[in-house]
């Protein structure tokens, strides 16, 4: 079978696509024909080493990615509840841009896919359809709050600003300004981020909380319009002026489900920026890295 892998830490370049033997369910494990993969910036922060590959323990040779879609195919002894046939999405933690990969269903989080949901729509709701989940609950303390998310307009942003809405919370998103528009359409209002931002803020006040996605600025921001670090939550400068972060290892979420009907049943817009056959694995990253990435990015293993 296909499997990304690296034997150093370092930029796109040290991604190989190679061929391998398939791996087997062991006891306890399932077997998943993979259909979709969506990267997520952690992805990258592994493969090049860092803080995110060590306090992982992750050291290479190792494979890529998290985010999955697909369906069982081998089911090993011991394990219930799941059955040859059954689509599902969830975490392969570096074992993700490969046609099969093994779970371990009661260690790492799998959810069905329901009828109907687009494999690269599921695969985008594990890592930042459930961190955008986790922190909306934890920021959104009761409906008319207004939460303020910086870097609205990425892969979990635009799902926290939905869900945020959802929640009946008054959204202030920032972005570039290409893309308020999009932000105005999810139901946020829009502000430019960079220099004069705590300055834009304070014309936008009451703010109450604030989930930071992409930098320390926002935190910033926040504080300087009033904002309690209590109800600050940073995950792209993780620690920025003692926020706190939202775990991303959760094995036993419930989130997943929830996130996968509303996208099924239309009420969550899960935008894709770009799908990209595997062999495309380093253009899609190199697009990633960029910083500037409109929704998902999806490799699409059943091309
Ligand atoms: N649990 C966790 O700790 C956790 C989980 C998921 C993600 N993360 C981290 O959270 C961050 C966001 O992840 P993501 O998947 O949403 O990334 P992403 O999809 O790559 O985010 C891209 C967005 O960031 C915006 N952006 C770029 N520079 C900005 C700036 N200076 N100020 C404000 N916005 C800016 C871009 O907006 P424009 O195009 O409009 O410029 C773009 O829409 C990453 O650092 C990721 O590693 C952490």
């Amino acid at each position: 079978m296909r499997r990304v892998m690296h034997d150093r830490f370092g930029g796109p370049e040290v991604l190989e696509l190679r061929e391998v033997d398939e791996p087997h369910a062991a006891p306890g494990e399932v077997r998943i024909r993979v259909e979709a993969t969506a990267l997520n910036p952690v992805d990258w922060k592994i493969f090049s080493g860092g803080p995110a590959a060590a306090s992982r323990g992750l050291v290479p040779p190792l494979g890529v990615g998290n985010d999955i879609a697909g369906t069982i195919d081998e089911v090993g002894d011991g394990v219930s509840g799941w059955d040859v046939g059954d689509r599902v999405f969830g975490s392969a933690r570096t074992r993700a841009l490969q046609d099969h990969t093994v779970v371990d269903p009661a260690a790492e989080r799998l959810a069905r896919i329901p009828e109907g949901l687009d494999a690269g729509v599921a695969a985008s709701l594990v890592v930042a359809g459930r961190t955008a989940w986790d922190a909306v609950e934890q920021l959104v303390e009761r409906a008319g709050e207004t939460l303020f998310i910086h870097g609205a307009s990425g892969g979990v942003g635009q799902l926290a600003v939905q869900l945020a809405v959802r929640r009946g919370a008054r959204v202030i998103g920032s972005s570039s300004e290409r893309n308020h528009e999009l932000l105005r359409a999810l139901g946020a209002e829009p502000v430019v981020y960079g220099a004069g931002l705590p300055e834009r803020l304070e014309t936008m006040l009451p703010i109450d909380a604030c989930f930071d996605c992409a930098g320390a600025d926002g935190i910033a921001a926040a504080l300087q319009a009033g904002v309690p670090i209590h109800r600050c939550i940073a995950i792209a400068a993780k620690g920025a002026h003692g926020a706190r972060g939202v775990a991303t290892d959760l094995a036993q979420t419930g989130a997943l489900d929830d996130l996968a009907r509303l996208a099924a049943s239309g009420d969550l817009e899960v935008a894709i920026e770009q799908r990209f056959p595997l062999e495309r694995f380093r253009e899609a990253y190199e697009r990633l890295m960029a910083g500037h990435a409109r929704g998902k990015l999806i490799l699409d293993l059943t091309r």
